[in-house]
């Protein structure tokens, strides 16, 4: 009999959740105008809003918190972090910052000016709000597959080569800030980018003299899908797939929350010493000194750890399986899960899941409504209120794939919680023909508004 697969790592210390009841939970709901990230953690059971900064550090990260160096300038904490980065990732240079998008707004602060264009597979959604923050245009050239959510393709993440030229042709090379590659394609749920993507991506960089960015906040698990799926690379080691990916950029954005699995941090990784030097003067400005930027020393210790955990292959052979797991069950009581199943979490086809709902109601938010009433897991939209108005005409916009996410915090749950979640959505599914009305907006903020929209029942 072949040995049953496990998790690399057993458990030494535990939180406690509690469970609610539906009443309590409807009351909640109310006095959150209906968005979720309006609750109490207390008011959740399983929390699968996201999988940032939600990981649980393992004993020797925290041991690395208690040695942590917190000099303000120069301390050993920054050169352990940048030796890691060198080793791991290959860049020389690297700039410290608070959080993923924390290192969007220094970089953009040089690369991004008003008019500009910046092709990228699907940016996420604090990408995009940086780069229209600054009066300039992210132009999704996502793989028009990434649309079919029950088709198989290895790698529905990929940016479509022929869209790309297209916008390089025709923009002049000094109205193209960059291009960037989110690896894995977060929006596009959580689907991987081939090395032929990246390398074909980089031929056009080269050729129109355009820089590369790679958006990375989820490099490892796009490793360990290139290692399982593309031709050349099952020999590999993990680690030799994430030094030849970054070896086509000339610079990455981290949020070291997800697959550096800290609970906070972020950086910039770059090869060019100039831009480094254009970025430092920002970082220093918005974040803190370039040897501490936004993080304290024992925090970067942690994340110095971290990038070598999170680049083991069993450790990411254990998380992407649960999520396989949870995506697994889910589609065996014939819930509408994209597919293939995203690296760090499943996403419910909203529009197939509840198709009498307008897309002017957000079917997407209403079901993730819905499975929190079920049984207390939080999910969250990704659909139509997290694509915002339109900068220009201001009318709202309807992105093709409207779903919600059920993201899996790093080493935090156990699969009988995996079960929990999937007959949530089970009995939220067998009653889906009751569900007639949607939501609709009472307030929002101009943009990023799905953090604090309110809503309110039609
Ligand atoms: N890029 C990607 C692909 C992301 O998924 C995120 C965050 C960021 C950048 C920004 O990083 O949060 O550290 O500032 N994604 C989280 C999520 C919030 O839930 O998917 P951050």
């Amino acid at each position: 009999m072949n040995l049953p697969f496990t998790e690399p790592f057993k458990i030494k210390m535990v939180e406690n959740i509690y469970r609610s009841t539906r009443e309590q939970r409807e009351t909640w709901i109310k006095e959150a105008s209906f968005n979720l990230f309006n609750l109490r953690s207390e008011q959740v059971f399983i929390d699968l809003l996201t999988d940032s900064g939600t990981g649980a550090m393992s004993d020797k990260q925290w041991s690395e918190i208690m040695v942590g160096d917190e000099s303000y300038a120069g301390a050993s904490s920054y050169y352990k972090l940048k030796e890691a980065i060198k080793e791991i990732t290959g860049f020389s240079y690297f700039l410290p910052t608070h959080q993923g998008r924390a290192a969007e707004n220094v970089l953009f602060s040089v690369l991004v000016k008003e008019g500009d264009v910046v092709p990228g597979n699907s940016h996420f959604d604090t990408t995009k709000g940086h780069i229209e923050f600054r009066k300039a245009r992210a132009v999704d050239c996502t793989v028009d597959i990434a649309a079919d959510t029950s088709t198989f393709h290895p790698f529905k993440g990929n940016v479509d080569i022929e869209k790309l030229e297209k916008v390089l042709i025709s923009n002049p090379a000094d109205k193209i800030s960059c291009i960037i590659i989110t690896i894995t394609n977060n929006s596009a749920g959580g689907q991987p980018v081939s090395m032929e993507n990246i390398r074909e991506v980089r031929k056009l960089s080269l050729k129109y003299g355009v820089k590369l960015i790679i958006d990375s906040a989820r490099f490892a698990e796009n490793a360990y899908f290139i290692k399982l799926r593309e031709d050349g690379y099952a020999g590999k080691e993990i680690r030799d797939i994430v030094a030849e990916m970054f070896s086509y950029a000339d610079g990455m954005t981290m949020s070291s929350k997800k697959d550096a699995i800290v609970n906070m941090g972020g950086f910039i990784g770059l090869k060019d010493e100039e831009l480094f030097r254009q970025a430092s003067t920002f970082n220093i400005i918005y974040e803190g000194f370039i040897t501490y930027g936004g993080m304290s020393g024992r925090d970067m210790n942690a994340l110095a750890r971290g990038l070598y955990e999170g680049t083991e292959f069993e450790y990411l052979e254990s998380r992407i399986n649960q999520v396989a797991y949870l995506g697994t069950k889910m589609k065996e009581y014939g819930i509408p899960v994209l597919e293939p199943f995203g690296g760090h979490a499943i996403f419910i086809d909203a529009k197939k899941f509840l198709p009498d709902i307008s897309k002017e109601e957000f079917p997407a938010q209403t079901l993730a409504i819905e499975i929190y009433l079920e049984g207390g897991v939080r999910a969250v939209e990704i659909g139509a209120l997290m694509a915002d108005r339109d900068p220009v005409t201001r009318e709202n916009r309807f992105p093709e794939l409207e779903i919600v996410r059920l993201a899996l915090p790093r080493r935090v749950y156990t699969n009988n919680h995996m079960d929990y979640v999937a007959a949530s959505v089970k009995n939220v599914f067998d009653r889906r023909d009751k569900i007639k009305k949607g939501v609709k907006i009472t307030g929002e903020a101009p943009i990023m508004r799905h953090f604090t929209v309110k809503l309110e029942r039609i």
